[in-house]
């Protein structure tokens, strides 16, 4: 296991839609100890989630992780989770507006995401899931699919909320919680 340089904003990789693991590959070496860099880079990094073409490989493997995290104290916990060939089906129409960072860009932006999906995907040990996602754990889903198919927060965030950390800091931290918190005490998650 080791921890991996974390790609920016401007590298080609993050702009080329990852391509799909396959069923056969998925307990192999190389899959398994790629496994083991994003979640170790992950960790290193304090982020909530992190795609494979962030270090550099372009196949669609996601992994998430939010404990008590400093960069995402208002985030509810999301158990480890490794999702290959995630898919991601909107239940409804209803969104929330969420302040997002990316370990890929160096600041942070009000993105709109659906509040109820689907989740489909395969686990590091090949078994499919079919799970339902809410609230900033589905925006959080939404956020690493987004990568694997070369879109960064940058494409989809309201242009004038963009911000860097310590702006959003000194500005708009307070009120984001106030407002997510209140959503998260409605959702559950
Ligand atoms: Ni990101």
């Amino acid at each position: 296991m080791s921890v991996r340089p974390i790609l920016s904003i401007g590298h080609p990789v993050l702009r080329q839609p990852a391509a799909a693991v396959a069923g056969d590959e998925v307990g192999s070496v190389p899959v398994q100890s790629l496994i083991d860099d994003l979640i170790e880079t992950m960790r290193h990094a304090n982020g909530a989630g992190l795609a494979a073409n962030q270090i550099g490989e372009p196949v669609r493997i996601v992994v998430m992780e939010v404990g008590d995290n400093p960069r995402y104290p208002y985030k509810p916990i999301l158990p480890l989770t490794v999702a290959i060939n995630p898919v991601i089906t909107p239940l409804d129409d209803e969104t929330v507006e969420i302040n997002e960072g990316c370990l890929s860009v160096p600041l942070r932006g009000n993105v709109r995401r659906h509040v109820n999906i689907q989740v489909d995907y395969l686990d590091r040990d090949g078994f499919a899931h079919h799970e339902i996602k809410r609230g900033l754990t589905a925006g959080t889903w939404q956020h690493e699919v987004d990568h694997l198919d070369g879109v960064l927060i940058t494409d989809r965030a309201d242009p004038a909320s963009l911000a860097t950390w310590a702006e959003f800091e000194a500005h708009h931290r307070d009120a984001f919680i106030e407002r997510i918190t209140a959503f998260v005490d409605r959702v559950g998650s």
